[in-house]
């Protein structure tokens, strides 16, 4: 047979297909015509089998001409089925949608309002040199109470106050001050670090949550005394709260300092002249501190004729609760409501 007229013919069959391609309203029609044309049985196969009629030294340039006509079909079958999709999109796109309206801003997550003062608080106290130290969560008995001096009989030891994991040998840190022991147990003298962390008590009320967050700090030098830690933390207290914040210490105890002391500040609501934050008092309690008892030292191998150091815990809650108005209970920082958090998108 001879060779050009299949190939016309095939020429024929390809503007054919074109012209047929132009209408077809779906997706499956379009399918469809493609079937018809190149499936075995199919406009395209039933030439094709005229190729075995053909002069053997002629059938490439024929079988190469019936590779490219499929490969076109295949091509522009693709192309119309795309174009008809775009087609259905812009007139679903006009019919149901108003691209007019505003959008809706996709929620974004943040740092959590606790994480934000604890990465401030801990900035101040870097840059007056203090360097960053941690700890476990799961401590042991020794290294929360009796590395710092608690005796057996410490009501903090109960059961009533404390997480056992093992009663008498592991728990959840009820506070930072473990970090104190570990930080003098690894780090050369002069030790002088903040450690931010987790901390657990048998506590569950609108003021207490079981879990809440302390930054403890440590300088432990020669001849440190209690003139460093006040300027410290007043340092502390005016870049946080602002310049004009008062503080004021009072007497207290705590087992590993002496003497102890609890730091209030001015209620930054009131500036001092009584309201219901501060119970009518004016005042605020921040922090737990003192100078290191030389027991606790004297504890981890350090002189305590030759060192001295102060300590102080405080509690991030409470500051995060004061730096933002109108946060009423403790609890909501930790339910993770996004209507609570949303507040502190920035
Ligand atoms: N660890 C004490 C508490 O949790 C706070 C504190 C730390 C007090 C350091 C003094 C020195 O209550």
């Amino acid at each position: 047979m001879d060779p050009n007229e299949i190939i016309a013919r095939l020429q024929l069959l390809a503007e054919q297909f074109a012209g047929e391609l132009q209408n077809q309203p779906t997706e499956q029609a379009i399918r469809d015509l493609q079937a018809a044309y190149l499936s075995k049985k199919g406009k395209l196969g039933e030439l094709q089998q005229s190729l075995g009629k053909v002069e053997p030294a002629q059938r490439k340039v024929v079988g190469q001409a019936f590779n490219q006509a499929k490969q076109a079909i295949v091509q522009s079958v693709s192309e119309a089925i795309e174009t008809l999709v775009k087609k259905a999109e812009d007139v679903y796109l006009n019919e149901y949608f108003d691209v007019t309206l505003p959008g809706r801003l996709p929620l974004r997550g943040t740092m959590h309002p606790i994480s934000i003062a604890m990465y401030d608080i801990v900035d101040v106290f870097t840059s007056m040199g203090f360097d960053v130290a941690e700890g476990p969560e799961i401590e042991t008995d020794e290294f929360n109470f009796a590395k710092l001096n608690f005796p057996d009989d410490h009501p903090a030891r109960d059961m009533q106050d404390t997480l056992f994991i093992e009663e008498g040998k592991t728990l959840l840190r009820t506070h930072m001050s473990p970090v104190q022991i570990r930080s003098l147990l690894d780090r050369p003298l002069p030790v002088q670090v903040v450690a931010p962390g987790a901390v657990y008590r048998r506590d569950d009320d609108p003021t207490h949550s079981p879990m809440f967050f302390q930054i403890e700090g440590l300088l432990v030098d020669k001849g440190v005394h209690f003139g460093h830690l006040k300027g410290v933390l007043n340092t502390f207290i005016h870049q946080v709260f602002g310049a004009d914040v008062q503080m004021r210490v009072r007497p207290s105890f705590f087992p590993f300092t002496e003497p102890s002391v609890e730091v209030d500040i001015q209620c930054i609501y009131c500036k001092g002249a009584g309201c219901r934050l501060c119970s009518q008092t004016g005042w605020i309690e921040i922090l737990g501190a003192g100078m290191m008892d030389p027991n606790v030292l004297e504890g981890v191998g350090i002189d305590s004729e030759v060192y001295s150091g102060f300590a102080f815990g405080l509690g991030v809650d409470r500051v995060s609760m004061l730096r933002y108005e109108g946060i009423s209970s403790i609890k909501l920082f930790y339910e993770n409501d996004p209507r609570f958090l949303e507040r502190f998108w920035r």
